[in-house]
C-alpha cells in the first residue's frame, strides 16, 4: 500500500511524542507542591477525556500532541511522588507511563482496538492510585494523610 503524504504526517506527530518523552531517566525537577497537585490532576482529566475522543474519532495528530502534554505531566507526578518517598504511588505513575507508550504506539500504527486498550490501562492506574493515596475533602480531594 502506498502511504500517503497524511498519513506521514500523522506518524510524524505522533512520533514526536514519543521521541521527547517516551525515553527513560529524563527526571525533571520536582516543581509540584500539594496545592499545586490537585489543579495538576484536573489538568489530566482534561486531557484523558481528549485522548479518548480522538480516539473514537480516529484523529491521530491529535492524539500525538495530547500525549505530548501527558507525557511531562506524568514525568512531574513521578517527580513528586519520589521527592515524598512513596514508592507505591511511584510505581503507578510508572504504569501510567506505560499505559501512555502502549496509546503512543497504537497512535502511530492507527489502530482503535489497541489504543483503547491502552486507555482502559491508563484510567486503570488512576483509579488504583486514587483509592490508594486520595481522599475526599469538602467537596473536593486531597492527598491522603500518610501518602
Ligand atoms: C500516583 C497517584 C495518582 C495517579 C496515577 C493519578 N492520580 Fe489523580 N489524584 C491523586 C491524588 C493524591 C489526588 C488528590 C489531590 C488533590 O486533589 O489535591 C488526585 C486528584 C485527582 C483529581 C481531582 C483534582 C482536584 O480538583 O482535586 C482528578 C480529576 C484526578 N486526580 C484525575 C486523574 C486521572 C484522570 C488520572 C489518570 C490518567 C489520575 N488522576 C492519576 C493521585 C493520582
Amino acid at each position: 500500500m502506498r502511504r500517503s503524504g497524511m498519513m506521514y504526517v500523522q506518524q510524524v506527530a505522533v512520533a514526536v511524542g514519543l521521541l521527547l518523552f517516551a525515553g527513560t531517566g529524563s527526571a525533571l525537577a520536582q516543581d509540584l507542591t500539594e496545592e499545586t497537585y490537585g489543579p495538576l490532576m484536573g489538568e489530566v482529566r482534561l486531557l484523558v477525556g481528549d485522548v479518548s475522543q480522538y480516539i473514537d474519532n480516529r484523529y491521530w495528530p491529535e492524539l500525538g500532541e495530547a500525549l505530548d502534554k501527558l507525557f511531562p505531566e506524568f514525568r512531574r507526578m513521578e517527580a513528586f511522588w519520589t521527592a515524598r518517598g512513596n514508592d507505591g504511588a511511584v510505581g503507578m505513575v510508572g504504569d501510567g507511563i506505560a499505559a501512555l507508550r502502549e496509546l503512543g504506539q497504537a497512535g502511530i500504527a492507527m489502530e482503535v482496538g489497541p489504543a483503547q486498550a491502552g486507555l482502559t490501562n491508563l484510567r486503570a492506574v488512576c483509579g488504583s492510585c486514587h483509592e490508594a493515596h486520595r481522599e475526599a475533602d469538602g467537596d473536593g480531594f486531597k492527598i491522603k494523610a500518610g501518602s
